[in-house]
């Protein structure tokens, strides 16, 4: 079996460059799968279509002309790497990711890319659902606080805009939709490890999970 690493948790915990670090230290690929949902949500914004309607939502996820290349999302021919990373995309992703035939479209698509030599899989379903065999499952929280401040900082850093009060909203009613959705909510496996990273680096983060890596594998 191709080994899988799943890294869950709530949004702004790091989980994706978390990912990125293990996959690189062991030569493995990743799945983005978050980038999925952000990325049906921008063609949703950009054909006129609701998010709310599982219809339409889960023709567009069965049919979406979008590719990853390297670290580019390719969506109609176009590079939408940054566009997919706003706030807005990020809200339109939960939305989307509601609906179930939305989430059945993406699981076989998900699941292909478990590839030799191994995944590390980040997402709010990767350990739960899309890939429950996996032999190592990390659970990665940290406060809405922490997350926000730490979203406020990036966007600052890019020289955008940013209003660190409404960053805390918008986790929480993006965490509030993730957590309480009927179909694949964002709850920790009953075999994952915790880790609150609250108070971490990502460099201790990273060394706690790489501790896990030799553990199991
Ligand atoms: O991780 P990221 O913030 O990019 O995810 C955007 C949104 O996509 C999340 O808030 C969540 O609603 C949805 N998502 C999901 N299942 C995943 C990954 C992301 O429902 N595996």
């Amino acid at each position: 079996m191709i080994p899988v690493i799943t890294i869950d948790g709530p949004s702004g915990t790091g989980k994706g460059t978390l990912a990125a670090l293990v996959a690189e230290r062991l030569g493995w690929h990743t799945l983005d799968s978050g980038a999925l949902y952000r990325v049906l949500g921008l063609a949703a914004a950009r054909r006129g279509l609701s998010c709310d309607d599982p219809i339409s939502m889960a023709a567009l996820a069965a049919t979406l002309p979008v590719s990853f290349a390297a670290d580019q999302v390719i969506l109609d021919g176009e590079d939408v790497s940054e566009a997919i990373r706003t706030e807005e995309a990020g809200m339109a992703a939960s939305r989307v990711a509601v609906h179930p035939p939305v989430r059945a479209a993406l699981l076989g698509w998900q699941r292909r890319l478990a590839r030799p030599p191994g995944l590390v899989a980040d997402g709010r379903d990767m350990g739960t659902v899309v890939f429950p065999e996996a032999p190592l499952k990390i659970f990665l929280d940290a406060s809405p606080d922490a997350r926000a401040e730490r979203r406020y900082k990036q966007l600052k850093g890019k020289g955008l805009d940013a209003n660190l009060p409404n960053l805390v909203a918008d986790i929480r009613e993006r965490d509030a939709r993730d957590r309480t959705r009927s179909v694949a909510p964002l709850i920790a496996a009953a075999d994952a490890v915790l880790v609150d990273s609250t108070a971490m680096s990502i460099v201790e983060v990273l060394d706690r999970v790489l501790e896990e890596v030799r553990r199991v594998f």
